[in-house]
C-alpha cells in the first residue's frame, strides 16, 4: 500500500481542517453545559437516534434521511439505541393500543445498547406513541447520562415529551407537535414552550414541531453546522423534493389547533 508522503498528509490535513467550519450562532447561556469538555466547535459527527418502542417511524427517518445525504459529503457515523440488541420495534407494548390487531410495525436493526453507551455528540429523540409510554425508565436514565457529554439533543416532535420526562431540557426553549400540545408539554413544566414554532434551536437542545418538521429542522442543522451547508441543504432538499421551510416561525398547526403564541 502506498503512504502519502508527509507534506502532501499535512497539506490534506489542512485542506479537511480549512473544510470543517467552527459552529456558529449559538447563544450565550447561564446553565452548565459544556463544563465538562469546554467549547469544541468541530461538526458533530456521530448521530445517535435513541429508540424508544412505538416510536413514530417518520420522525426517525425523516432526519435520518437528511442526515444520511450529509453523510455523502463529510464523515458521520450513526448509532441506533435500545435497549437490547434486538430489532427496535415500532409495534405497540400494549394490545389496547393495536385494537384491529394490525400488522404494520417495522422493527429497525440497532447497533448498540444504551448500556453500551457509545460516543455519541448528537441524540435524536422520536416521538409517537412512545412519548405516552408509561414505560420509559431506561430511555430517561440513558437521556440523563448522555446530555452532559453531548454537543446537541435534538427532539422530533412528541420526543420533545421524553426529553422533558428527563428534566434535561428545563430551562430551555423548545417546541413540540401543536396537535399534542397540553399533553407534551404538562411533561416539562420547567421547559419554556414556543409557539408558533416550526422549530426552536435554543444552544446545544433543538426542537421540531411534528413529524415533518423535523425534517425542516434537520434540513436548517446542515445549514448551521456544516461548511457548505446551505448548497448542501438546498442539493437535499431538491433531492427529496421537499419543500422547505424556512422560517422557523412559519406554523401554520399553532392557529389551528388553538395553541396560544408564547415565549
Ligand atoms: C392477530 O393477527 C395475527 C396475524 O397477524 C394472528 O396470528 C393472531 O392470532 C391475531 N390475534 C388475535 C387476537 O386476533
Ligand atoms: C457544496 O455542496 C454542493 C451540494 O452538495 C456541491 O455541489 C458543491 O460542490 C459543494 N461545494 C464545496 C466547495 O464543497
Amino acid at each position: 500500500m502506498m503512504l502519502p508522503s508527509p507534506k502532501l498528509l499535512v497539506t490534506s490535513l489542512a485542506l479537511v481542517a480549512s473544510l470543517i467550519s467552527p459552529a456558529t450562532g449559538s447563544s450565550v447561556h447561564h446553565r452548565s453545559e459544556g463544563k465538562s469538555c469546554g467549547p469544541d466547535k468541530s461538526p458533530p459527527r456521530h448521530f445517535g437516534f435513541l429508540l424508544p418502542r412505538a416510536y413514530s417511524v417518520m420522525d426517525v427517518f425523516g432526519p435520518l434521511e437528511v442526515f444520511q445525504f450529509l453523510a455523502r459529503q463529510t464523515k458521520l457515523d450513526l448509532y441506533m439505541l435500545y435497549r437490547t440488541m434486538d430489532p427496535a420495534k415500532t409495534e405497540p407494548l400494549h394490545a389496547a393500543m393495536n385494537r384491529f390487531n394490525s400488522s404494520f410495525w417495522p422493527a429497525v436493526a440497532t447497533t448498540h445498547t444504551y448500556a453500551d453507551n457509545p460516543p455519541i455528540d448528537v441524540l435524536v429523540i422520536p416521538g409517537g406513541a412512545a412519548s405516552r409510554s408509561p414505560d420509559l425508565g431506561p430511555e430517561i436514565e440513558y437521556i440523563k447520562k448522555v446530555f452532559p457529554k453531548l454537543k446537541y439533543l435534538i427532539t422530533i416532535c412528541t420526543g420533545a415529551g421524553i426529553g422533558a420526562q428527563s428534566g434535561v431540557m428545563d430551562g430551555y426553549r423548545a417546541t413540540t407537535n401543536k396537535q399534542a400540545w397540553n399533553q407534551m408539554t404538562a411533561m416539562g413544566p420547567k421547559v419554556k414552550w414556543v409557539s408558533p414554532a416550526r422549530w426552536v434551536e435554543d444552544g446545544k437542545v433543538w426542537s421540531s414541531s411534528g413529524v415533518t418538521a423535523g425534517i425542516d429542522l434537520a434540513l436548517e442543522f446542515v445549514r448551521q453546522k456544516y461548511d457548505n451547508g446551505t448548497a448542501i441543504a438546498d442539493f437535499i432538499s431538491g433531492s427529496i423534493e421537499h419543500t422547505s421551510v424556512l422560517d422557523w416561525r412559519q406554523d401554520p398547526w399553532a392557529a389551528k389547533f388553538n395553541v396560544p403564541p408564547m415565549n
